[in-house]
């Protein structure tokens, strides 16, 4: 601001005639209110640290904003390496540190998220093209993932508001329970990263130099983890009694199958449930065993927490080699031959 601004008056002068006309401005009494622009607060928009064991030897780090010129500067690599032909992309997820933000609402808006990127370098007359393929893929994303797609909805962003390094991009916004805010975004980022960088590109083929253009779809790992949650969380009556549960979609639930005994204190009843256990292991790792409680307790347990199904050996297994297998959604229950149990269970996690 101080390339433009030489005095405190011209900084009250251009706030005024940016907000309000003058006369009202002078009339309202507010510039008693606001504190001086220019001694005034800073803002520090990145982490600064020191790198170096010794002090007074250190050099002066910044924590990463966005991955995004991470990759950028691994282009070179990448294209010396493997000469990979346009178009192509490069994909990191790992730690973002924001430090101008004010952090609220749980894992909406904090110092320190997990973002997952893509910068897909492309030709610039194809950029339309591979825009409208990005804003497809980020939509099957969306219901890959279980998110639900009524909840989701692009936000155009203007010429004004548009990034100083994007030429166009498209906000997907989610309904969170505190409002319609952004959870992913699709941003045509032009040339202007790899020209800054100095970075261009040779093609074998037309023998020709230049620097690609780059499309950048953008996801919040944290935000991804909240959509998740708020538009799964559930609650119904079951049995007579209410429950709270996660409706996730089974591909994404952290435990897909919970095994149980039906009784802790029946040997030949827990014996046969971890072999049960053991047998799924193998092929479905995310797995549970529990024998706390009563049955109806470990149910709930892991309706909370989402898991899509419950296997219970009862004294009928014992009998005719047969569990019960219980639906988190309906709480329906159904008798499956534990030799048929895996291939049950793989087809209702696709
Ligand atoms: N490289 C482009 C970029 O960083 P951004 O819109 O500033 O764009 C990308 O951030 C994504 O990171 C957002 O769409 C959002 O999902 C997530 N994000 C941004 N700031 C965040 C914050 N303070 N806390 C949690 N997630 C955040």
């Amino acid at each position: 601001m101080e390339k433009f601004v030489s005095s405190r008056e011209d900084m009250y002068g251009l706030a005024s005639t940016i907000i309000m006309p003058e006369s009202v401005w002078a009339a309202s009494g507010h510039l008693e209110n606001f504190t001086d622009p220019l001694d005034g607060k800073k803002f520090n928009t990145m982490f600064k640290s020191e790198a170096g064991a010794r002090k007074g030897e250190t050099t002066n780090v910044y924590l990463r904003p966005e991955l995004a010129q991470g990759m950028f500067v691994n282009f070179k690599n990448i294209v010396d390496s493997f000469h990979p032909n346009l178009p192509f992309g490069i994909a990191q997820i790992g730690k973002c540190f924001r430090n101008e933000i004010s952090p609220r609402d749980f894992l909406f808006r904090v110092r320190e998220f997990n973002l997952m990127e893509f910068e897909y370098f492309i030709l610039e007359k194809e950029w339309e093209k591979h825009f409208e393929y990005w804003r497809k893929e980020m939509w099957d994303w969306i219901k890959e993932i279980g998110i639900n797609k009524d909840k989701v909805h692009e936000s155009e962003v203007s010429k004004e508001e548009l990034a100083h390094y994007s030429k166009r991009t498209i906000d997907f916004e989610f309904d969170f329970p505190f409002g319609k805010k952004e959870l992913y975004g699709l941003a045509y980022r032009t040339d202007y990263d790899l020209a800054n960088h100095k970075l261009n590109y040779y093609d074998e083929e037309t023998k020709k130099t230049f620097i690609p253009h780059v499309i950048e779809p953008t996801f919040g790992a944290d935000r991804t983890m909240l959509a998740i949650l708020t538009g799964a969380y559930a609650e119904d009556e079951l049995g007579g009694e209410k429950r709270v549960f996660l409706k996730l979609k089974p591909r994404i639930a952290p435990v897909k199958v919970a095994v149980f005994p039906l009784l802790k204190n029946k040997a030949k009843l827990v014996e046969k449930a971890r072999e049960v256990y053991k047998m799924i292991k193998v092929a479905i790792p995310q797995l549970m065993f529990d024998d706390n409680g009563n049955i109806g307790k470990r149910y709930r347990r892991q309706d909370e927490i989402g898991t899509p199904f419950c296997v219970t050996v009862d004294f009928e297994t014992l009998e005719n080699d047969t569990v019960t297998v219980r639906g988190r959604d309906t709480g329906e229950q159904q008798r499956v031959g534990a030799k048929e149990l895996l291939e049950y269970i793989r087809e209702r996690l696709k």
